[in-house]
């Protein structure tokens, strides 16, 4: 089987736009959570170059890294803590547009500028989140929210 994923690079909601159902036709054939994470961190990542994509899983009081594309990460991050503890708590979207200015953010490399963070929810309930950084100020807007929940809308998750 081969799977390739096609961006031509245009702007970022036109590539959106063509990513969007690439990866749902990528994803919708497999069950499982895992491997369709890892799929969803490598077409983004290689569409975007951000610094790091990735999946954080909830597991007990602890988000869990899972499935990422980038620098290596933090593995566990407590409820309320940092930008993913937060999103997870408040269980709400949140884009960081300077991460030094973001009160407790966890700085997983220096290169991090920016940061949106999705999460997950199954049945009501966050079961994990997307958090993406960029080496870019400023670099996520309400069009990554928009495209991002739908690319994560086709995981299953149960
Ligand atoms: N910056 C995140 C931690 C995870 S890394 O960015 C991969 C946070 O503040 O929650």
């Amino acid at each position: 089987m081969e799977e390739i994923i096609k961006i031509a690079s245009q702007d970022r909601k036109t590539q959106y736009e063509s990513l969007v159902p690439q990866i749902h036709a990528l994803i919708s054939d497999e069950p499982d959570l895992i491997a369709n994470m890892a799929n969803i961190c490598a077409a983004v990542k290689t569409t975007f170059n951000f610094l790091w994509v990735g999946f954080y899983l909830v597991k007990g009081q602890d988000l869990v890294l899972g499935p990422f594309q980038g620098p290596v990460a933090c593995t566990r991050i407590s409820t309320g803590k940092g930008v993913c503890g937060q999103a997870w708590e408040q269980k709400t979207s949140l884009i960081v547009p300077d991460v030094d200015q973001f009160p407790g953010h966890i700085a997983c490399s220096s290169e991090s500028k920016s940061e949106i963070v999705i999460p997950i929810t199954a049945c009501e309930d966050v079961i994990g989140v997307l958090d993406i950084d960029s080496d870019q100020l400023n670099d996520f807007s309400k069009l990554d929210e928009v495209y991002l929940t739908k690319i994560i809308d086709g995981l299953k998750k149960g």
